[in-house]
């Protein structure tokens, strides 16, 4: 495949670091360095790290691999990380293609938005769901691209209607270069994809000759045994980039994510890392690392299987909640995966000022729907995450919600 048709002028002029390059030979024996501008560590106040986990288990990170987590490191992560990764992703996803490559970034937002960046310049077309997660419309937009809106529905984009777009396109236009999608339990939807309509998606991709974007951050929180495989296992071409990110299952705020996909596309990703954040933090990496060594990909799967249970429990107390107060006022799906409901108001033609001015005097936060479509547009829908609230504080929010629209069509 000839990725450079699909790069921005941004992208395609970027040139690696001289002085990263030259790292390489500094490991050759007998090599004197004079080269680098790494800091000499023996003046680093730091010399022992260890993590303690919730249920009492130490781990202590070797000395050694405290010096090279403070020392600058390689722009696409930790060499024992990455390669644990690159084990999980064979393990995990079992991938058509296994001659890909990964990048760390700092969370999966940042290896997301230089994956844009890559690809997306002004004037150019890109299509994403309708709707569709805001961090990343919130990047998109200031590029100057224009948004061509994918219909989703239960099962995920709906193939007819994207099929359709892409036959009509103006002959005199270029077509869209990507195609972005939030496939397990969708942000701000809920919803998941099928392994249907995840093939149905490719053969489109492949007759238009768009890049696929899989953001799947919610991937590990699928409340079914059998997780629905990625676009990323059945990829034969070479036109999927996968994003993971640990933000939903180790934590948000160690910042840790995750690009795999083909070396031409995750390179051009590493190049975007020489220039701006070097590398993800060293320390992070580190502490991510020494846990996933000590669980091994085992305990990595019993974990998650835990979050996902957790998650589903929240889920149904959510959905017990919805189904006492918004019945006939409201609704929604019962999301398979992630945090998100996506709460159709009936009777409402526009949720926003109900839920930006009306909700707040109730105390109650949700999202309006008109926040997560490319397009400006008005839509009856709001998005709600079970995530952090307590059973009880769910029932109170969904009881208050239910109030909210009765009083708004009352007075219709
Ligand atoms: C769909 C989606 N993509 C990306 C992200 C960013 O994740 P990270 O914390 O890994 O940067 C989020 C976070 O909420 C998300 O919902």
């Amino acid at each position: 495949m000839d990725y450079s048709q699909f790069f921005s002028p941004t992208s395609a002029s970027r040139k690696p670091s001289a002085i990263r390059q030259l790292q390489k030979f500094s490991s050759i024996p007998g090599m004197i360095s004079l080269g680098g501008g790494n800091p000499n560590p023996t003046t680093f106040p730091f010399s022992k790290m260890s993590v303690t986990l919730r249920g009492g288990e130490v781990i202590d990170i070797s000395e050694a691999d405290v010096q090279v987590a403070l020392q600058y490191s390689a722009t696409n992560g930790l060499p024992n990380l990455v390669q644990w990764l690159r084990d999980l992703q064979l393990l995990e996803h079992r991938p058509k293609l296994q001659d890909f490559d990964i990048c760390v970034g700092n969370g999966s937002q940042d290896v997301l938005t230089k994956a844009f960046e890559m690809l997306a310049a002004p004037g150019d077309s890109v299509l994403v769901e309708a709707p569709a997660y805001v961090g990343a419309l919130a990047f998109l937009r200031p590029l100057g691209v224009k948004f061509v809106e994918v219909e989703v529905d239960e099962s995920g984009p709906v193939p007819d209607k994207l099929e359709q777009t892409l036959q009509n396109w103006p002959a005199d236009v270029k077509k869209p270069k990507f195609f972005y999608t939030v496939p397990a339990g969708g942000n701000p939807t809920g919803l998941t994809t099928t392994l249907e309509r995840k093939h149905q998606i490719y053969e489109i991709a492949k007759r238009h000759n768009f890049i696929i974007l899989e953001d799947d951050p919610y991937y590990y929180l699928q409340f079914n045994k059998h997780r629905i495989p990625s676009y990323f296992s059945f990829d034969s071409d070479g036109r999927v980039l996968r994003f993971d990110s640990f933000s939903k299952i180790l934590s948000a705020g160690i910042r840790v994510g995750w690009v795999s996909g083909p070396k031409a596309l995750v390179e051009r990703i590493v190049l975007h890392g020489q220039a701006s954040f070097l590398h993800p933090s060293g320390i992070s990496q580190a502490v991510v690392s020494s846990v996933l060594h000590k669980w091994g990909h085992a305990g990595f799967l019993n974990h998650v299987q835990s979050v996902a249970k957790f998650y589903e429990g929240k889920r149904d107390a959510f959905i017990q909640s919805a189904d006492k107060w918004l019945k006939g006022v409201a609704e929604w799906n019962v999301p398979t995966a992630g945090m998100f409901v996506w709460i159709k108001l009936l009777g409402i033609d526009d949720s926003s000022s109900l839920i930006q001015e009306k909700a707040m005097e109730k105390k109650v936060v949700l999202v309006p729907g008109f926040e997560f479509f490319a397009n400006p547009t008005k839509t009856p829908y709001v998005r709600a995450a079970y995530s952090i609230a307590s059973e009880s504080d769910i029932d109170t929010a969904l009881m208050r919600l239910g109030e909210l629209v009765r009083e708004a069509t009352q007075h219709k």
